[in-house]
């Protein structure tokens, strides 16, 4: 059993999908062991997102997701990190197969409606992160 921490951002909230998209998680056999709704602070967003600090993208995705409030979530499954990243697709859904959540639902790379862990490493620092160590 593996576990990856899913965001579901402020466009896909501002949506009203949120149900949509944790039933297609759920639908893959996907379980959700830790779930919580909030607008973050600048601090947590920076932190979570600190790879990208330089990049031309990094403020105003800082400003995206710190825009409203968002779903973070533990998924937990076989091979739940990978399975995770084919159901939300690619990061621009212009390029996402279809059936993807970001298929589906995503209007550009930036508001593309979930994050999810792309390792057991991040998934580990993201978990202790947005919920703590005792979920690891
Ligand atoms: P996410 O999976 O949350 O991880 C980093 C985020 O940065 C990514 O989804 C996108 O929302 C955003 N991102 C990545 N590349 C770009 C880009 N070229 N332009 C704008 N946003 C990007």
């Amino acid at each position: 059993m593996e576990k990856s921490l899913v965001l579901i951002k402020p466009d896909a909230v501002r949506k009203n999908i949120i149900g949509k998209i944790i039933g297609m998680y759920e639908e893959n056999d996907l379980k959700v062991i830790a779930l919580k709704m909030e607008k973050i602070t600048e601090e947590l967003a920076s932190k979570h997102y600190e790879e990208h600090i330089g990049k031309v993208f990094y403020k105003p995705l800082i400003d995206f997701i710190t825009s409203g409030p968002l779903c973070a979530l533990i998924l937990e499954g076989e091979n739940a990190i990978k399975k995770v990243r084919d159901i939300n697709g690619s990061t621009d859904p212009k390029e996402a197969m279809i059936g993807t959540i970001r298929n589906l639902y995503a209007d550009s790379n930036r508001e593309n409606c979930v994050h999810a862990s792309d390792s057991t490493e991040s998934a580990k620092r993201e978990i202790s992160l947005w919920f703590g160590k005792e979920y690891l």
